[in-house]
């Protein structure tokens, strides 16, 4: 059968849909409403700047360097202002941390304070941009205490603290995937009345998977459980597994999570050993957090071999971590491997 487009009068839209699940929770104020709302906005103005691309003139290196020594695209710091000027009025923050600032972004003195906190990485996959593949935005809503000004140590908070977590993915469809910790959903942008629609409801992770994604050109550092790991997948029917793998790598973290939430899989950026001082690639508080919140929360798990990821007790807003997540059965077995001591 031919999937229809439904009607508008069956559409639930992301306000809608925010709305009614706030009304269940006896201390809600609407406050979170209004924060999630501005970062819908701000999600809709980059989702606008990164479709126009060269038409607008976004695309290409901005010639400079964030605070991890990456070169910067125009578009990262295009988007981080977006985010910042779209969150810093509303009077539901204390305060924001970013991927592209070095220290935690202040509330300007004019604005009133609120009792949230965001974490956010305003352009994720920018290496892609260029190359017009998906890239997005990923955010980490936190606790703030109230009436006092954040400091760095009062964004240092495990993931499992926090109330919400979500990414937008600029691809064919603009799609934010959210959640309050209550379940994962699905919604897609209809440009034409500018609203996220739900579309995509109760998201499970497959249990059982046959795809992995990891950038093989950093095998040779890789550890013994990785290496056996990936080992054993490439030996297909005939090696140990008894089947064969596929695998994925689109090198935009927005992207394979979301294949991932769809159709299953296992995604690994692991702990590898070039450099002591760089355990991973992926940042804690705005991409692994966010990400294993909602890896959980649709039946995955999300670790970092060694410890579930939630659990980490952050030290640096912008820290890296080894991150392996996914279908629950398969991340199950590379935990194993890590606590054999052979594979050590
Ligand atoms: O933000 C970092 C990031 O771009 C992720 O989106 C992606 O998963 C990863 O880096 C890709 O890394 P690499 O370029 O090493 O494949
Ligand atoms: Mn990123």
């Amino acid at each position: 059968m031919t999937q229809t487009a439904k009607s508008h009068s069956d559409q639930v839209t992301l306000t809608q849909f925010i709305i009614e699940q706030q009304r269940g929770l006896p201390d809600a104020s609407g406050t979170f409403t209004l924060l999630l709302n501005n970062i819908v906005i701000a999600c809709k103005q980059i989702s606008h700047r990164v479709n126009r691309g060269a038409l607008i003139g976004v695309l290409g290196s901005a010639g400079s360097e964030n605070v991890q020594g990456e070169v910067q695209k125009k578009l990262d710091i295009i988007t981080n202002d977006i985010m910042v000027r779209a969150l810093d009025w509303g009077g539901h923050l204390g305060g924001m941390a970013s991927e592209e600032i070095d220290d935690p972004i202040k509330i300007p003195k004019q604005y009133p304070k609120g009792k949230y906190l965001v974490l956010f990485d305003p352009l994720d996959g920018s290496s892609n941009i260029d190359i017009n593949l998906t890239v997005g935005t990923i955010f980490s809503v936190l606790r703030c205490r109230e009436g006092v000004e954040p400091e760095t140590e009062d964004f240092l908070r495990k993931g499992t603290e926090q109330v919400c977590a979500g990414f937008v993915l600029y691809g064919p469809s603009t799609m934010l995937v959210l959640t309050t910790g209550n379940g994962v959903n699905g919604f897609t942008l209809d440009q034409d009345i500018g609203e996220f629609i739900l579309t995509h409801r109760n998201m499970r992770i497959p249990e059982e998977t046959s795809e992995f994604a990891i950038n093989m050109s950093n095998q040779r550092f890789w550890e013994p459980p990785v290496k056996r790991y990936i080992d054993e997948c490439i030996a297909g029917q005939e090696g140990p597994r008894g089947k064969n793998f596929n695998m994925r790598w689109v090198a935009s973290l927005v992207a394979d999570v979301y294949r991932i939430l769809n159709r299953g899989g296992v995604f690994l950026y692991p702990f590898d050993l070039r450099d002591p001082e760089r355990p991973g690639k992926l940042r804690l508080m705005y991409e692994a957090n966010p990400m294993a919140f909602i890896i959980e929360q649709a039946g995955g798990l999300c670790s970092t071999g060694a410890e579930r990821v939630l659990d980490i007790k952050p030290h640096d807003i912008h820290q890296r971590v080894p991150l392996i997540f996914g279908s629950k059965n398969e991340v199950e077995r590379l935990i194993d491997y890590y606590q054999q001591p052979t594979n050590n």
